[in-house]
């Protein structure tokens, strides 16, 4: 695993310390398209003064090539992605006029599975007390990191129809789950809680009624955390983890758990930290390209209103920051995220009554206050 720097607050692993990064920048479809360009424009203001050097280079992936040319990931994507640049900066996929969401399930899920992007971090943080529909909970009680295995279990489309469309018809779906899997994922939660001081770790399955797939996340959960004594580990069941997450989510540091739980409590932990237009996330593996985005989808009933929040992109951005190993210039992102909720300078869905862009400009003017500056 990719050396964590120990300082602080809690950070993603290391992939580059140099003064340069190359982006491939992803806006994807709907509100991706709109709150991504905010998101570069941000980046581009910290980087300067700091004489970083970010190149972005956009792709038009998403569901107008898919109409127009039949494309979804063109040949040699991957490759190129891999091998040419730093990290990731995607917006969201999904379109009315592409129900099946196959450009969606090839983009994404292709970029997450063959780039082998087996890290899915979210972090829960609230930013603002204000923002959560918890009574009587500040920032510090809401301050905790999802780790959702992004590779296997229900996602990886193995199943099938049998006498489809029928009335006898039977729908088929497996959760894959393999040892290599399930322990780096448990290993990297436990090494990202060692590494920034952290003192839980809390796996949750559903081992009571899955009882293959799931017996195999406790035996490796007992294996692995034998290797971390000084953490506390814990099991909970994901409907109890789902109850406790909104009795007191002070309990919590570290969640891991699998793929399609991942998904679900993160999304609740979202909402916990005042909505999915808030929410960051990164599709990680330690030293190799990886990507970053927004966990909310592509929002058509909002999309080319000018309204959605692009908070949840430039927090992303400042997690892809961290992962290229400059701290200060996340910091700085973060900061000025932080006074944009302080002063509410917002969108509608945060009760405010800006537009995208202009939430974008402001926040492009203020991090200048939080920069780092070349030496
Ligand atoms: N990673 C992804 O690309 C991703 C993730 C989730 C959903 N999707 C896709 O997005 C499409 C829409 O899905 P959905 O409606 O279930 O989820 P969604 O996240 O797009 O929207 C859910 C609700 O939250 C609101 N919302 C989301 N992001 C917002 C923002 N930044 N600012 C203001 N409001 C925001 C929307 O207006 C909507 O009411 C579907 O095609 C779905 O498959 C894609």
């Amino acid at each position: 695993m990719t050396p964590i720097e120990n300082s602080g607050a809690a950070k993603l692993p290391v992939r580059r310390g140099g003064k340069a990064a190359r982006i491939a920048v992803i806006p994807g479809d709907g509100i991706g398209k709109e709150v991504t360009p905010e998101s570069v424009k941000v980046l581009r203001a910290v980087a300067a003064p700091a004489q970083r050097q970010m190149e972005f280079i956009e792709f038009d992936w998403g569901a107008d090539k898919y109409l127009r040319e039949g494309v979804t990931l063109p040949a040699g994507a991957l490759e190129m992605l891999r091998d040419e640049f730093d990290a990731i900066l995607f917006g969201a996929l999904g379109d009315p006029r592409v129900p099946s969401n196959q450009h969606a399930a090839d983009i994404l899920l292709g970029l997450r599975f063959k780039l082998d992007l087996y890290v899915n971090a979210r972090p829960v943080e609230l930013l603002s007390d204000r923002m959560t529909p918890l009574r009587d909970r500040t920032e510090n009680d809401i301050r905790l990191m999802v780790f959702r295995e992004n590779t296997e279990g229900l996602y990886v489309g193995v199943g099938g129809f049998f006498k489809k469309d029928t009335p006898d018809e039977i729908a088929v779906q497996e959760d894959v789950n393999s040892r290599k899997g399930v322990e780096r994922i448990i290993r990297y939660a436990f090494e990202y809680a060692r590494q920034n001081g952290l003192k839980r770790v809390c796996m949750s399955d559903k081992s009571n009624a899955m009882t293959f797939a799931h017996d195999l996340w406790q035996r490796v959960f007992k294996e692995v955390k034998q290797h971390y004594p000084e953490i506390e580990s814990r099991h909970l069941y994901i409907d109890t983890l789902a109850m406790e997450l909104v009795r007191d989510p002070r309990q919590f540091d570290v969640i891991v758990t699998c793929n399609l739980f991942g998904d679900i409590i993160s999304d609740l932990g979202a909402q916990l930290a005042g909505g999915l237009g808030l929410a960051p996330s990164g599709n990680i593996h330690p030293g190799q390209t990886s990507l970053f985005e927004p966990v909310h989808g592509s929002a058509p009933n909002i999309a080319g209103k000018g309204i959605a929040n692009p908070l949840g992109s430039v927090l992303a951005s400042a997690m892809m920051l961290e992962f290229l190993g400059w701290k200060s210039e996340a910091m700085a992102l973060r900061e000025a995220v932080k006074s944009a909720l302080r002063e509410n300078f917002v969108t509608p869905d945060l009760g405010g009554d800006k537009g995208t862009r202009a939430v974008g400009d402001w926040l492009a003017q203020r991090v200048a206050r939080y920069a780092p500056r070349a030496a």
